[in-house]
Parts: structure tokens; sequence; C-alpha cells
């Protein structure tokens, strides 16, 4: 399973141990940056990681910024991103089961390393539960063309 990844400056400890975690796991990561603490613009960054999940190159995407929100928001702007910005397992797994979440956000200078990787982890083995919840995507997807 192929896995996009993208942070910013704000993000680059945890995206850097994120790789490192899922690479050990046999995960094929396509790394989109940045890997230097120079201050960079996280829509650029959001922009070619959401790409990637939306043309299929990748089947999810995983975004660090400095608290996830603006490479969340950014990665949101491409049509066909569902990406949530989460901070606790819980949400990590029902954004998999509700949302069908094809993009997870993570803010490093809120939720530092640990907590990062057990997110990462409660994301990937987390399954979307379809049903209703199809149909509520469909719904939030239509959004998009209004
Ligand atoms: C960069 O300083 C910081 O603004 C960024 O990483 C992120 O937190 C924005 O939402």
């Amino acid at each position: 399973m192929k896995i996009a990844l993208a942070c910013d400056h704000g993000g680059i400890n945890l995206k850097t141990a994120i790789k490192k975690h899922l690479e050990k796991l046999d995960y094929e990561v396509l790394d989109f940056g940045v890997n230097s603490s120079e201050s960079v613009d996280y829509p650029d960054y959001a922009a070619k990681a959401a790409k990637a999940v939306v043309d299929k190159e990748a089947e999810c995407g995983i975004l660090v910024c400095g608290t996830g929100i603006g490479i969340g928001i950014a990665a949101n702007k491409i049509k066909g991103i569902r990406c949530a910005t989460v901070g606790d397992t819980f949400s990590a797994r029902m954004t998999k089961a509700h949302n069908n979440a094809n993009m997870i956000a993570l803010g490093e200078r809120v939720i530092g390393i640990g907590l990062g990787i057990d997110i990462v982890d409660a994301y990937l083995n987390s399954s979307f539960e379809g049903g209703r919840h199809q149909t509520r995507i469909d719904k939030m997807m239509a959004l998009e063309s209004k």
C-alpha cells in the first residue's frame, strides 16, 4: 500500500518519524517533502500529496504541520480530498470508519512524536463502515460542485 506524506517546516520531525515507522511496516511511502527546516508555505506541500491521492498514485495521505490545521485546510481545497485534522486515536479511527477520510493532518507542535505515531496506526488499521456513511459522504462530496 502506498501512502503520500508531506509536511512543512513545523512538521518535519514527526513526518520523518512517521516515514521511518511506515517503512518498517513495509508500507511504500511517497515523500513530497519538505526535507529541511527552512520556512516554507504549507499549501504547496499539501497540494503535492493531495494530488497524488486523487490521482490514485497513493491510497491515502498523511500531512504534518505545526498544528495540522493549515495543511489540512489546504488539502481539502483539492477536489476529491477528505482530510481530517486529528489529535487523538478515537478521532483517527472514526474519520476512517465514518468519513472515509483519504488524508489525515497532524500537528507536531500539538501532539508530538509518540501520539502522532499512534494516531497514524489507528487511522491505517481502521476500515470504512459504508452504508449510511456512504450516503453522507456522497452528499458531502456533492457540495464541491455547488
Ligand atoms: C508554520 O509556522 C505554521 O503556521 C504551520 O506549520 C501550521 O501550524 C499552520 O497551520
